[in-house]
């Protein structure tokens, strides 16, 4: 790629003697795909023809017709500028189309493409987003506590840094887990990664081979599906019920299984807690057949109003259980940090793997992460969310009041940051409430086989009590004319 002594990089012509077209067609393509953004400042045409080896005279032809075409601007005694209105509009869908569009995609890269687990929302509705409540959110301490980090960043911190996690950050983990969650390990157990997804990727690929299989929850969260797609692993989806996963089915359908990937604290989506039966009987298979449970404990924090429940780690003796956690629903999910606890003398290798993969995590980040936990403001900001999340549960839980004995039901007690609210006829209601500006995700969508029954994902933890409130009310509204209209067409 040409440099440019002034103004952004232009964008590479091949050959080494190019012809006027093909300095015209780089620069226009660069611009209309908003390589080159709008109101950047390209060099004088004197600069871009040394960069590209032309003669100046080529390089202002070049100029003058891109102005004409208005992809160019030049202003009087300050240069020339890539137009305001030049690029396209940023169409959302356009990375997607691109890959759909190129033929010679792999068969694996078109299936995997097409199973999008996690993607920015378009707008942010009720009830559609699985996001923590960041206005509740201490800024100024995390700011200033950012703020200490970038200042103390070691000259070493800024080189090549452990693969593992910062080592303080590590600590920290481990302490609030023990005070938090009740999970016993050591620093040295803790490998900090970007997100649980990325967890799941590179703990799948440390421990099954391409094809074996892998017990996934009936429905489940579709992230953790990908992440073991996507290390090669065959998908075996096992129905939950009130109870949580149902072993006993995972048994007939892939004995062997070399994982099971579980929610046991707050099941996704269904939102049930696994019972003591069921946790003992996967603990026995998973150390019977020396295979291996992935503890998926994404809100344990606030999984339930009065008591959180217990992680199966620690109830597990034979160290089977791989306790993933996260960040995003305790601080916000654009941290991007998750952790894993694993037997020490796994480390080195998962450790191993992820260096092949991202080398390691930002540790700007998780030293201010550290700082925020070692002092404490971490704990205080979870149990302060505790009460915030509770309360956002009892007003929508109210707000559904007018449904109760009309068909739909849901969990008493939850909090969360989400209820799944049942009813065999969701999707007409979804469909509904969507006219209204509602955005519900089916239970169904979260299925891998159809089952009886499907339901809404209300997912309420980033939105406002009066979001809450209104969102509800229209909610209510769509499911009453919903059984309104069936009641007419059956009447008449
Ligand atoms: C069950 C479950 N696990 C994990 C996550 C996300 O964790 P992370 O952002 O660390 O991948 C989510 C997010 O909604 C989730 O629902």
């Amino acid at each position: 790629m040409p440099r440019s002594s002034r103004g952004v990089l232009l964008p590479p012509v091949t050959g080494s003697r190019p012809r006027r077209t093909d300095v015209y067609l780089a620069l226009r393509d660069a611009v209309l795909q908003g390589t080159l953004a709008p109101g950047e400042n390209v060099p004088s045409s004197r600069k871009a023809a040394i960069d590209y080896g032309v003669s100046r005279g080529l390089m202002e032809e070049v100029y003058s017709q891109l102005v004409e075409e208005g992809l160019l601007e030049r202003i009087v005694g300050r240069g020339t500028f890539i137009a305001k209105r030049a690029t396209k509009p940023t169409d959302p869908d356009r990375h997607e189309e691109t890959i759909q569009g190129v033929s010679s995609v792999s068969t694996r890269g078109h299936k995997l493409a097409g199973n999008v687990a996690c993607r920015i929302m378009r707008q942010f509705k009720p009830f559609n987003a699985g996001v923590a409540d960041t206005t509740a959110f201490p800024w100024q301490i995390w700011q200033r506590i950012q703020a200490r980090a970038v200042r103390d960043l070691r000259r070493a911190d800024m080189n090549f840094t452990d693969p593992r996690g910062v080592p303080a950050l590590r600590r920290s983990l481990a302490h609030h887990l023990a005070q938090l969650r009740g999970v016993r390990c050591a620093p040295d157990q803790v490998v900090v990664f970007n997100s649980i997804q990325q967890a799941s990727y590179l703990l799948a690929l440390l421990l099954t081979n391409p094809g074996d299989a892998a017990w996934v929850e009936d429905p489940c969260y579709p992230g953790a599906r990908a992440a073991l797609e996507l290390a090669g692993t065959t998908i075996v989806p096992v129905p939950v019920d009130q109870q949580g996963l149902q072993v006993e089915e995972g048994l007939r359908r892939a004995p062997h299984a070399r994982l099971a990937c579980v929610t046991p604290s707050h099941q996704f989506p269904s939102g049930f807690v696994m019972s003591a039966e069921r946790r003992t009987a996967l603990l026995e298979w998973a150390h019977r057949q020396d295979t291996w449970i992935l503890e998926d404990d994404y809100d344990g924090e606030f999984g339930h109003a009065r008591q959180p429940a217990t992680p199966l780690h620690s109830l597990d003796r034979h160290a089977r259980v791989l306790y993933l956690g996260t960040l995003s629903k305790s601080m916000f999910v654009s941290l991007r940090l998750a952790f894993a606890v694993v037997p020490e003398a796994m480390v080195e290798q998962l450790a191993n793997i992820r260096t092949q993969l991202d080398a390691f995590g930002a540790p700007l980040i998780q030293l201010a992460m550290s700082r925020f936990m070692d002092e404490g403001h971490f704990s205080t900001h979870v149990r302060h969310m505790r009460n915030v999340y509770a309360e956002k549960a009892a007003v929508l839980a109210e707000g559904l009041m007018p449904l109760a004995n009309h068909g739909w039901s849901w969990e008493k007690g939850t909090a969360g940051l989400q209820i799944l609210l049942r009813h065999p006829d969701a999707q007409e209601v979804q469909r509904t409430a969507e006219a209204s500006g509602l955005a519900l995700h089916l239970l169904s969508s979260y299925r891998h086989e159809s089952a009886g029954g499907d339901g809404l994902l209300l997912r309420f933890g980033g939105l406002s009590i009066s979001a809450i409130r209104a969102g509800v009310e229209q909610l209510v509204f769509a499911a009453q004319t919903m059984r309104h209209s069936s009641r007419n067409k059956s009447s008449q």
